[in-house]
C-alpha cells in the first residue's frame, strides 16, 4: 500500500519476507534501497512517457551538461542524433540482429552518436529484428536503439524472424570458447549458438552477415575450421581475423574476432584500416578523467561495484596512460580498479572504456549492467566495420 505523504514521501508496506530478499540483493548490487527507488521509479516514469518530475540540469566532471529530461535522452528513434535529417545515403540495409544484447554492435551499425568529443556519422543501416534472451538487456536495448528486442530464446523464435534482410549481425555466446570459461567449445550448449545464425543466414539469405567471437576461437583449429566451414557450406566468401579494438579509437585494449561473410554480388570484404597504432592509443586518463569528481549516480550508471579483492581474478588497476583492459562480462563485480581513486570503475566509466556515448543509459542494476557491458562490441569499432561493409554492397552518398 503506497500513500504519498506530505513531505513527498511514499510510504511502501511491503512483506517482511519480500523486504529481507530486496535487500539481500542490494547488497550484492552495492545499492541503497533509495537509490534503487529512485532509479527504477524515474526510468518506469520515462517508460511510460510522464516524467515524475523535470529533472534538474546535472553537469559532469568538466562542466558538460548531462541530459536533462527524458525526451531528451529518449527521443522516438532512441539516442541518435538527427537521424531522420542525416539521411545521406540513397539507399537503406534493412538489419537482422541476433544475440543483440544491450545493442553495442547495433548501435554502431546504425551510427549517429558522440563519444570522446567525435561523431560517428549515421549509416544507411536500419534495424528491422533482434533478440536477446536477457530480458534485462532488451529493455537496455529498446531504450537506446528506439527499436524492440524481442526478448526469448534465438531457437524459440527463430521462425518469426523476418524472411529477408541485407545484413545480419550477431555475437554469439562465446562462454564455452572463452578462457575464462568452461572451454566445451563450439559444440557446446552456449558456443554452439552460432548453428542458430548458420541457420537464420540459411533462411535469410542476406548479402553480407557478421559474427563476433573472443580471441580464443583462433586459437582452437578445429573449432574455427567447424564455423568457417559451416558459413561457406551457404556459399559465402567468408572474411575473419582479428580486430583490436584500441586501433579503432576504443580506449581499451579488446581483442575479438569477427567473420564477415559476403554474397556472390557482394564486393568481398576489406576490414578497415586502424586508425591508431599502441603509441597513440587513447588512454583510460583521457576516457573517463572527467568523471572523477562525479559523485555516484545511479541514473547515469555511475555505480561501481564494492566486492572485495578477489584472490581468483579482476584486481588489476588501471593505468592512467593506457587503454582500460578487456571489460569482462562474468567478472562478478571484480571489475578493474580506477587508476587514481580508491574504488572499482564505476558502469559508465566501464561504458566509457567500451566505447558507449553517455547518452546510452543502461536499464539495469549494477550486476546486469556489468553484463552488458562487458558483452558489449564496442560501438565504435561495430561503427568501422559498418563503414567497411558499406563500401562492399556499393553503398553510394547523395
Ligand atoms: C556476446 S553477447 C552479444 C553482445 C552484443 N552483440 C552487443 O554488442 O551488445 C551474447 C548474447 O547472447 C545472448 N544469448 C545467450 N543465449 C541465447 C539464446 N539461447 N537465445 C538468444 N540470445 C541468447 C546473451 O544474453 C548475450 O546477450
Amino acid at each position: 500500500m503506497a500513500q504519498n505523504g506530505k513531505s513527498g514521501k511514499i510510504v511502501v508496506n511491503i512483506d517482511p519476507e519480500i523486504k529481507r530478499r530486496l535487500y539481500a540483493a542490494l547488497s550484492i548490487s552495492g545499492i541503497t534501497l533509495k537509490d534503487w527507488f529512485r532509479s527504477t521509479a524515474a526510468a518506469y516514469c520515462d517508460e511510460q512517457g510522464q516524467p515524475l518530475h523535470s529533472k534538474a540540469t546535472r553537469y559532469d566532471g568538466r562542466g558538460r551538461k548531462w541530459p536533462s529530461s527524458a525526451k531528451e535522452v529518449w527521443p522516438e528513434d532512441g539516442i541518435m542524433e538527427g537521424i531522420k535529417q542525416s539521411d545521406n545515403f540513397t539507399q537503406k540495409y534493412r538489419v537482422v540482429s541476433m544475440f543483440s544484447g544491450c545493442g553495442g554492435m547495433d548501435l554502431g551499425f546504425v551510427g549517429g552518436f558522440q563519444v570522446y568529443g567525435r561523431r560517428y556519422s549515421k549509416l544507411p543501416f536500419e534495424i528491422i529484428w533482434a533478440n536477446d534472451l536477457n530480458v534485462e538487456a532488451c529493455k537496455t536495448y529498446r531504450r537506446n536503439l528506439g527499436h524492440d528486442a524481442v526478448s526469448g530464446d534465438i531457437w524459440d523464435l527463430i521462425d518469426r524472424m523476418p524472411s529477408s534482410a541485407d545484413v545480419l549481425i550477431g555475437g554469439f555466446p562465446c562462454q564455452d570458447i572463452s578462457v575464462n570459461g568452461k572451454r566445451a567449445g563450439v559444440n557446446g550448449r552456449r558456443s554452439g549458438l552460432y548453428k542458430a545464425m548458420v541457420e537464420a543466414i540459411r533462411r535469410i539469405k542476406p548479402r553480407v552477415f557478421v559474427a563476433e567471437n573472443v580471441k580464443a576461437l583462433l586459437n582452437h583449429k578445429e573449432w574455427l575450421r567447424q564455423v568457417v566451414d559451416d558459413f561457406e557450406s551457404l556459399e559465402y566468401r567468408v572474411n575473419y581475423q582479428l580486430y583490436q579494438a584500441a586501433d579503432y579509437g576504443v580506449p581499451q585494449t579488446r581483442e575479438r574476432v569477427l567473420f564477415v561473410g559476403t554474397a556472390a554480388d557482394v564486393e568481398p570484404f576489406v576490414p578497415p584500416t586502424p586508425e591508431r597504432s599502441a603509441a597513440t592509443w587513447m588512454t583510460a586518463e583521457e576516457a573517463i578523467s572527467d568523471l572523477e569528481n562525479t559523485e555516484r549516480d545511479p541514473q547515469i550508471n555511475h555505480i561501481w561495484s564494492l566486492a572485495n579483492a578477489s584472490p581468483e581474478q579482476g584486481n588489476r588497476r588501471l593505468v592512467q596512460n593506457r587503454p582500460g583492459y578487456t571489460i569482462r562480462a562474468e567478472c562478478h563485480g571484480n571489475i578493474h580498479y580506477h587508476y587514481r581513486l580508491p574504488r572499482r570503475i564505476s558502469m559508465r566509466e566501464a561504458a566509457r572504456l567500451q566505447s558507449f556515448p553517455d547518452k546510452f543509459v543502461f536499464v539495469s542494476g549494477l550486476r546486469e549492467t556489468e553484463r552488458q557491458v562487458g558483452n558489449a562490441v564496442p560501438p565504435v569499432l561495430a561503427w568501422h566495420v559498418a563503414k567497411s561493409i558499406l563500401a562492399s554492397l556499393g553503398a553510394s552518398e547523395k
